[in-house]
């Protein structure tokens, strides 16, 4: 019976998630610490100190068009001191998911496409912020980088359903969400929350990963998964799809969509105008930086 195939099915994805080993002890301790209200710089320094690269990517980082400072930032003290503590660890959670899975030997998935993706649209998270005037502690950054990581977890770990789901996407056009349930029975965006729980990341950004694609579901109060939500469709209409057959939103659609309303209604006051123009904004930004961008992790 198809019902008990799916059962069977999602009983042995959930085990095997289980299975998947944890990020490097490095960020884990970075998160720790980012919790314990008495940890001081120096504590930070001398944790991420111990990963050379790590430390040199953050630099990397702080020194980049994401946060465009006039002055150079020259040591992991000088970043802790501008940055914050918590924009830092949002970098050091990026790098250490996408070190995690940055190598494919996949044939199916486009790893180089899927971060750029998924870079441009961290960088369109904090453009948002600063945009609409939403603080926050350096989640948008992250939860733009991480949003689909549930993709490559089903590229990886359930590469044949995986195979499956992009063909479907390919030859209906449709979205990644309705071929993963169509073939899966869940979605990469329950499968990346899962998988960010069991490493303990920081809530709110759990919520940013389970709900990027219906934020209108999130019982929070908040503009934190209408964030991603927009951050998403602005990237994808800027240009930079995470798949190129997957069916393609349109503006004007878009403009008039209840979904606009809701996400209107979470702060964003946006209209036609508005989101072309911060669709060239970020065409002009990706154009600019690019390279520079997707060198900042590798
Ligand atoms: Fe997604
Ligand atoms: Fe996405």
């Amino acid at each position: 019976m198809a019902m008990s195939e799916t059962k069977r099915n999602l009983d042995g994805l959930i085990e095997k998630i289980e299975e998947i080993p944890t990020i490097p002890v490095v960020s884990q301790k970075v998160m720790e610490l980012s919790g314990d209200e008495e940890a001081r710089f120096e504590d930070f320094v001398e944790i991420i100190e111990k990963d050379q690269a790590l430390a040199a990517r953050i630099l990397r980082v702080a020194n980049s068009a994401f946060y465009g400072f006039l002055s150079r930032v020259s040591s992991l003290e000088h970043a802790l001191v501008i940055l914050g503590i918590d924009e830092v660890r949002s970098i050091v959670l990026g790098c250490s998911v996408y070190n995690f899975f940055s190598q494919s030997e996949s044939d199916a998935f486009d790893r180089a496409g899927f971060w750029k993706h998924a870079i441009i649209c961290s960088q369109v998270a904090k453009l948002l912020g600063t945009h609409f005037n939403i603080r926050n502690n350096g989640s948008f950054f992250l939860g733009g980088l991480i949003h689909d990581i549930g993709k490559v977890v089903l590229d990886q770990y359930f590469h044949e359903d995986f195979v499956k789901i992009i063909g479907h996407v390919s030859l209906t056009k449709t979205t990644f969400s309705k071929a993963e349930k169509k073939i899966l029975g869940t979605t990469h965006y329950q499968i990346g929350a899962k998988l960010l729980k069991q490493w303990r990341f920081p809530d709110e950004v759990v919520t940013q990963i389970l709900y990027h694609h219906a934020p209108w579901r999130d019982e929070n109060p908040g503009p934190n998964s209408s964030m991603i939500y927009l951050a998403n469709v602005l990237t994808k209409l800027a240009g930079y799809p995470c798949h190129p057959d997957e069916k393609q939103i349109d503006l004007h659609e878009f403009a008039n969509s209840s979904e606009l309303d809701f996400i209107i209604k979470k702060g964003f006051d946006l209209d036609y105008e508005t989101i072309k123009n911060l669709i060239s904004d970020i065409q002009e930004f990706a154009l600019a930086e690019a390279d520079n961008v997707m060198r900042l992790f590798s």
